[in-house]
């Protein structure tokens, strides 16, 4: 069970810090936008207002008790909030799930990737996991390019898994073990 703070992990571009009441309003117009939400699978839509302000205030607790953690995705120190990551925790098993978006006027710069590689090495590192898994729906390509990028092995395909919005989907389920993303590290 982590007894610090929330982390802040520095990348080359960008800086993942917990969020603050302040962001309240970014995020609702991050993951307001239909484009973000369709292919997640916790986001409500239309964003209520009020939710963001509620979310934040979850984070800390939820940390302390080692079930989450959740970081805005910053373009350096004091910058825009372009995303969000999080790591959901199963400690009994020391395993991670991977959640993430970036707002859609920052796609395919990288981003996600960099600040999800960063959360995944301290998921290992200092938390100490041993597997860390995400999902996509097969019709969002480019968040299944982010897991191969991680470094990430595909599965499989976990047929009608969840219901989205009343309808029955696929998901496909990706995973890095703790050596394999060590050797990664030292490869690259
Ligand atoms: C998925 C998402 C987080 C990716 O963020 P991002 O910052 O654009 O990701 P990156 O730039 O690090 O990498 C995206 C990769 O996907 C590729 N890509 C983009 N669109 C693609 C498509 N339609 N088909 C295949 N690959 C695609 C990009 O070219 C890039 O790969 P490359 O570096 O090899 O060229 C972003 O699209 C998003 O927030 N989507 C909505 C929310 C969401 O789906 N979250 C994930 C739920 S599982």
């Amino acid at each position: 069970m982590p007894e610090q703070p929330l982390p802040v992990l520095e990348t080359e571009r960008l800086v993942l810090r917990p969020y603050s009441l302040a962001d309240a309003r970014r995020i609702q117009e991050m993951c307001g936008d239909e484009a973000v939400a369709s292919t997640t699978l916790a986001l409500p839509h239309p964003y209520p207002d009020g939710a963001a302000e509620q979310w934040i205030s979850t984070h800390a607790e939820s940390f302390r008790q080692g079930s989450e953690v959740t970081l805005a995705v910053t373009l350096g120190p004091g910058g825009l909030v372009v995303g969000s990551v999080a790591l959901f925790l199963k400690p009994e098993h020391r395993r991670g799930e991977l959640g993430y978006l970036i707002a859609k006027e920052h796609w395919n710069h990288g981003y996600c990737t960099e600040a999800t590689r960063a959360l995944v090495g301290f998921g290992f590192r200092v938390l100490d996991l041993n597997r860390i898994q995400a999902t996509h729906f097969p019709r969002n390509p480019a968040s299944g390019r982010v897991m191969q990028k991680l470094g990430m092995a595909r599965e499989g395909l976990l047929r009608e898994y969840v219901s989205s919005r009343g309808v029955f989907e696929d998901l496909v389920m990706y995973s890095i073990l703790r050596p394999e993303f060590e050797t990664a590290g030292k490869a690259g």
